[in-house]
């Protein structure tokens, strides 16, 4: 038995050690915002927070992650509005929207390293992220947005303390 905790719950799942992540989330818990693009951990459409850092789900097994902190796209924010969303639907980057989910997480992850990322910090991060859609501008834009969202909330946050 493995247990963890996903989205801030406490899991226990009966599967073989050595089952992915990715498989355990989509089949066993039926969070299928995660998605399989090669699984072999090349393209990142499968791209979840573990301890609060990006990680390719496919290549993880369920008996490293006993313990972790695993978020996914469901759980990035209770109502589906983190910044990067409200970004992505503002400037409507996804086409047909496959490696998004994944792209999102990549991006949350990075704006924890990065607060006011650079284009080279975006592309240093982002770019091991493929989407054969080629929203790729859309992206970075969207990331700059999310970035100067959060960075005027958090300005809002310290003068309303003090
Ligand atoms: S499906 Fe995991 S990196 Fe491609
Ligand atoms: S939006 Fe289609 S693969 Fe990225």
């Amino acid at each position: 038995m493995i247990k963890f905790k996903l989205n801030g719950r406490d899991v226990s799942l009966d599967v073989p050690e050595d089952t992915p992540l990715l498989w355990a989330l989509r089949d066993d818990l039926g969070l299928t915002g995660t998605k399989f693009g090669c699984g072999v951990g090349q393209c990142g459409a499968c791209t979840v927070h573990v301890g609060g850092r990006a990680t390719r789900s496919c290549v993880t097994p369920i008996s490293a992650i006993e313990g972790a902190d695993v978020t996914t796209i469901e759980g990035l924010d209770p109502e589906g509005r983190h910044p990067l969303q409200e970004a992505w639907q503002e400037i409507q980057v996804p086409q047909c929207g496959y490696c998004q989910s994944g792209q999102i997480m990549q991006a949350a992850s990075l704006l924890r390293d990065y607060p006011d990322p650079t284009d080279e910090d975006i592309d240093g991060v982002m770019g091991g992220s493929l989407c054969r859609c080629m929203t790729y501008i859309r992206i970075r834009k969207a990331i700059k947005e999310a970035a100067a969202a959060m960075k005027s909330a958090k300005t809002e946050g310290d003068h309303s303390n003090g």
